[in-house]
């Protein structure tokens, strides 16, 4: 079978070619179709930023409204799938539900199955991006036990997802401009990150042909551990734990030293930026802003920055290389906006949806796309006969 090379994680092993997102871990550089991702948070929105990953170019103004207008056409779901909703615990958390309830869309929307039909791969794109944001919203909904709102489809994308999750049958939801933005902002922020474990499973997934909504499931759930998506709600929940504590940051700092067991700097480190995550730079800045705005806990973030002073001029981390990862203050930001540490990893996953669709599509296109299947070294018991009893 000729030479099997080891490579534990892919630390140095490219599956693919991709054409999607340029990434320099030394330089801190992230693009988007070649885009810095500085300029797009600066110029773009989320949905210019989806259609961009996903059909390659940015849209005219008469495609981006096309795009708009067929995903607000698409956000309500079977009345059936929310019935769906009833059958978790109270307490589940949203993400498994939230993938289940996507793998759910397979059986509600069996005319957008085909990986190889491109009307129905339109179809189930546009049926993603509408109606995750709103599994996502009935996800919490159901958390807190308030009653689903129907969407609004005069509405786009975002403000529907947050009336959704706060709105009330009763009263009109009044929308604050400021968590508007914000938002749109950090979903511009994961909206991509090439090769992610995530990403990859999407990638793995789909490689044995399964459709679009298997394969983003799949994804989702990767994304809900807490060394990749679910690291934003594990920050939040460290920078708590310090603060009941009440010992002092450089103690806990010791403690991750000391690599005790289960105990990691939530947020920072990462598999290929090794100078900076330039997304965490954008939102460091915006969490002074919306925290100073929207009247966010200014302990806990006094607690972040002080662990993040203490860490960069740190050996230990300095040698490691390693810094503050897009999770570390978004977490901060999230919870200024009402939204219970729960729902943390709910948002990345809106914002990583497109990413995982294009990725999906460049794939299915892709003449050199064969299935995922890694090779093992065996270790195992040489031959052994079945013992005669
Ligand atoms: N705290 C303490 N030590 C760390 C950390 C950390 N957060 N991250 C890495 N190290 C140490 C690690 O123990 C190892 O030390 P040694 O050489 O002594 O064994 C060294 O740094 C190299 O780390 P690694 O585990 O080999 O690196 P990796 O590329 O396999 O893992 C990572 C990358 C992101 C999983 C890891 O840095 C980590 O667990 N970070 C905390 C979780 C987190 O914030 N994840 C979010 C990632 S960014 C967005 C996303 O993907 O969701």
């Amino acid at each position: 079978t000729g030479a099997v090379s080891y490579d534990p994680g892919f630390v140095n092993t490219a599956a693919t070619s991709s054409a999607i997102t340029y990434l320099d871990g030394d330089e801190g550089i992230l693009r988007y179709r070649g885009y810095p991702i500085e300029e797009l948070a600066e110029h773009s929105s989320f949905l210019e930023v989806s259609y961009l990953l996903i059909y390659g170019n940015l849209p005219t103004a008469a495609e981006l409204d096309k795009f708009d207008q067929r995903i607000r056409r698409h956000t309500m779901l079977h009345e059936d799938l929310k019935g769906f909703f009833g059958g978790f615990p109270r307490d589940a958390h949203p993400m498994p539900v939230l993938s289940s309830a996507v793998s759910a869309l397979s059986t509600f929307y069996q005319d957008s199955l085909d990986p190889f039909d491109d009307e129905q791969v339109e179809m189930a794109t546009i049926r993603l991006m509408a109606k995750l944001p709103v599994l996502a919203a009935y996800a919490h909904k159901k958390s807190i036990g308030q009653p689903m709102l129907y969407p609004d489809n005069s509405m786009g994308l975002v403000e529907n997802f947050l009336r959704l999750s706060f709105g009330l049958p009763a009263e009109p939801y009044e929308m604050d401009p400021i968590v508007v933005k914000a938002l749109d902002l950090l979903l511009i922020l994961h909206a991509d990150h090439e090769q992610n474990c995530s990403t990859s499973t999407v990638r793995m997934v789909g490689s044995a042909n399964a459709n679009m909504f298997a394969s983003v499931s799949a994804g989702i759930n990767a994304l809900f551990g807490p060394l990749h998506g679910g690291a934003n709600e594990a920050v939040l929940n460290m920078l708590r734990d310090i603060q009941a504590s009440g010992e002092p940051v450089e103690k806990f700092v010791e403690r991750v030293k000391n690599k005790e067991a289960g105990v990691k700097l939530m947020g920072f480190g990462h598999r290929v930026y090794k100078n900076y995550d330039p997304r965490a730079k954008i939102v460091k800045n915006m969490a002074h802003e919306i925290l100073a705005k929207l009247g966010g806990n200014d302990e806990l973030l006094a607690i972040a920055m002080r662990l993040e002073e203490v860490a960069l001029t740190d050996e230990y981390f300095i040698s490691r290389r390693l810094y503050p990862n897009v999770d570390f203050y978004t977490g901060l930001i999230y919870k200024a906006m009402g939204f219970p540490e729960k729902m943390f990893t709910v948002l990345f996953a809106i914002g990583r949806l497109p990413g995982w669709i294009a990725q999906w599509r460049e794939m299915m296109k892709d003449p050199e796309t064969k299935i995922g299947r890694p090779r093992q070294l065996y270790i195992g018991e040489p031959e052994r006969m079945y013992p005669s009893r």
